[in-house]
C-alpha cells in the first residue's frame, strides 16, 4: 500500500492541468454496452476506477483497448460479443458506479445480473431508485444471493419521477430508455454536467434525448444505437481540489484545461473566504494573497456546492479566521476526514450532519489515514499547510479518482513524495534439517 510523505509550507505557484472527469468517463464507458459498434472515448483519466470499469467490461466479454503514448487518454470499447451480462461482487464492492451497467445491459440484452453494492465508507448507498425506474420501463427485477437480476423482452417507455435526485440513477435510466420502445419522461433528474455529457455521447450514438442538464429529460427510444467518438469533459472535482489547494497555501495558481462553468459554486465560496479568482475560458487563476475568512457551507445537488468538495473545503476552513458551519445534505456519514484533521490540530466538532470548524488553527504534521476518495484529498490539503512531514496512508483511495496527484502538486511547488510499502524485514533462514 503506497503512502504519501508531504512536507507542508510551500505555496502552490504555476500551472496545473486538469484531467478528464472520472464521473463522466464511467457512465460513458457503460454506454458502450448499448451498441455492437466501437465507441471511442477521449480524455479518459488514468485513475483506478477506470481500470476497475475496464476489468468489469472485459469480464463480460467486451474488447477494451487502452491508448498508449500520446493516445494515453483514449480508450476504444467494443461490446459486440458480450457473453456474461453480469457485474460480480468483487468489482461492485470496490466501485459502486459498476451498477451503471444495469440499465444498458437490460436494454440491449434483455437481462442483467448485478451485485448489490452494500454499504460504503460514506453511508448506506442504496440503488432502489435505479430499480424502481427500470420496473417502470417494464423490467422484471428479482433479488437473490446479494444480486439484482433484471429481465425484459424489450423495455417500454414510461414516466419516472425520482423521489430523490440521483446522479448515476438518472444516467442508468437515460441509457436504458435510449433503447426502449416509445417515449420516456424522467422528472426530478440530476442536473450535473456529467449527465449532460452522457446525453451528448448517447445522442452522437443515435439516441434522441432532450433536456439533459435540466430536471426533466425526455427520451424517444430507438431500435439501435451505433458507434461514436466523444471527448470527456474536464473533472470539476479535481478542478475544485486544485482551486482549494491554491487558496489554502496562499499560492498563485492557474488551473488549466477545466470548465469554470462547472465549478461556479466552488469559486463563489472560495471568493467568499477572501480569495481572488479570475476565470477565463478554460482556466481559473487563484490568487491567495489575502487572509482567509470563515464562510458557512451546505452541500447541494448541482448547481449547488458539490458533496465531493466538502472534505477539501473543510481543510480550507481550518485556516480561515472564524467559525464555519459545514452542512452535508447528500450523504449521511461523510465527515470521516474530520477526525483525521483534528489529529493534525484542527478544531472541528461534528454534530450529525453539521460540522463546526473554528479557525485559524495551525496544523502540525501527523500520520493520518485515508478513508474514502475525497476524504483523502482533504488530508493531502491539510498536510500541504501543516508544519513538518505528514505521512498519509492508504492512498489507494485517492488513486481511485485523482490522476497522479502527487506529480501534479509537485510540479507547482508542493513537497510531496509517494512511497511504496516497505518490504518486511528478511525472515531468518530456516534451520537446516538434521
Ligand atoms: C454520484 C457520484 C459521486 C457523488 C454523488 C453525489 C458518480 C460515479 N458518483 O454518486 O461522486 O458524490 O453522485 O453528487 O457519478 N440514493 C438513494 N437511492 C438510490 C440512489 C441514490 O436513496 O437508488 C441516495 C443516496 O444514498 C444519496 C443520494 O441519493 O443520499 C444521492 O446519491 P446519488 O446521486 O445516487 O450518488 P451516486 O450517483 O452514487
Amino acid at each position: 500500500m503506497d503512502k504519501f510523505v508531504i512536507r507542508g509550507g510551500n505555496p502552490l505557484v504555476g500551472t496545473v492541468r486538469v484531467s478528464g472527469a472520472k464521473n463522466a468517463a464511467l457512465p460513458a464507458m457503460a454506454a458502450a454496452i448499448l451498441t455492437e459498434e466501437p465507441v471511442i472515448l477521449e480524455n479518459i483519466p488514468d485513475v483506478r476506477d477506470i481500470q476497475t470499469e475496464r476489468n468489469l467490461l472485459v469480464s463480460m466479454g467486451a474488447e477494451v483497448e487502452l491508448g498508449y503514448g500520446r493516445a494515453h487518454h483514449r480508450t476504444t470499447i467494443c461490446c459486440k460479443n458480450l457473453v456474461r451480462p453480469e457485474a460480480p461482487y468483487d468489482l461492485v464492492k470496490t466501485m459502486r458506479a459498476s451498477t451503471l451497467v444495469l440499465g444498458p445491459l437490460v436494454a440491449r440484452f434483455g437481462r442483467a445480473r448485478v451485485s448489490l453494492p452494500g454499504g460504503c465508507a460514506i453511508g448506506a448507498r442504496p440503488i432502489d431508485l435505479h430499480i424502481k425506474g427500470l420496473e417502470k420501463l417494464g423490467a422484471t427485477i428479482t433479488q437473490e444471493h446479494g444480486f439484482i437480476e433484471a429481465s425484459a423482452d424489450r423495455l417500454k417507455g414510461g414516466q419516472i419521477v425520482f423521489d430523490k435526485i440521483t446522479v448515476t440513477g438518472t444516467e442508468d435510466l437515460m441509457m436504458a430508455a435510449a433503447l426502449a420502445e416509445g417515449e420516456t419522461l424522467i422528472e426530478n433528474c440530476a442536473r450535473e454536467p456529467e449527465v449532460s455529457d452522457l446525453a451528448a455521447l448517447l445522442n452522437k450514438m443515435g439516441a434522441r434525448i432532450e433536456g439533459a442538464g435540466t430536471s426533466t429529460i425526455r427520451i424517444q427510444g430507438v431500435e439501435k444505437l451505433h458507434g461514436a467518438r466523444h471527448r470527456i469533459i474536464p473533472d470539476r472535482i479535481e478542478t475544485g481540489t486544485f482551486v482549494v489547494a491554491a487558496a489554502l497555501t496562499g499560492g498563485d495558481l492557474i488551473v488549466a484545461n477545466c470548465d469554470p462553468r462547472h465549478v461556479g459554486a466552488v469559486l463563489q465560496k472560495v471568493q467568499e473566504c477572501g480569495v481572488k479568482i479570475r476565470a477565463n475560458g478554460d482556466s481559473v487563476r487563484v490568487m491567495g494573497d489575502n487572509p482567509l475568512t470563515a464562510a458557512d457551507l451546505s452541500t447541494e445537488e448541482f448547481p449547488g456546492f458539490p458533496t465531493d468538495m466538502q472534505a477539501q473545503y473543510m481543510a480550507l476552513a481550518t485556516q480561515a479566521e472564524g467559525a464555519s458551519i459545514i452542512t452535508e445534505n447528500i450523504f449521511e456519514n461523510r465527515f470521516m476526514h474530520a477526525q483525521e484533521l483534528v489529529r493534525m490540530g484542527a478544531n472541528i466538532k461534528v454534530e450529525g450532519r453539521r460540522a463546526i470548524v473554528r479557525g485559524t488553527t495551525p496544523l502540525s504534521a501527523a500520520a493520518v489515514q485515508c478513508s474514502d476518495l475525497r476524504a483523502s484529498a482533504s488530508l493531502v490539503l491539510g498536510a500541504l499547510v501543516a508544519d513538518g512531514e505528514s505521512i498519509i496512508d492508504r492512498v489507494y483511495h485517492i488513486d481511485r479518482g485523482y490522476e497522479r496527484i502527487e506529480e501534479k502538486l509537485r510540479s507547482v511547488g508542493a513537497q510531496i513524495r509517494r512511497i511504496g510499502e516497505m518490504l518486511p524485514k528478511r525472515a531468518p533462514a530456516p534451520l537446516a534439517a538434521v
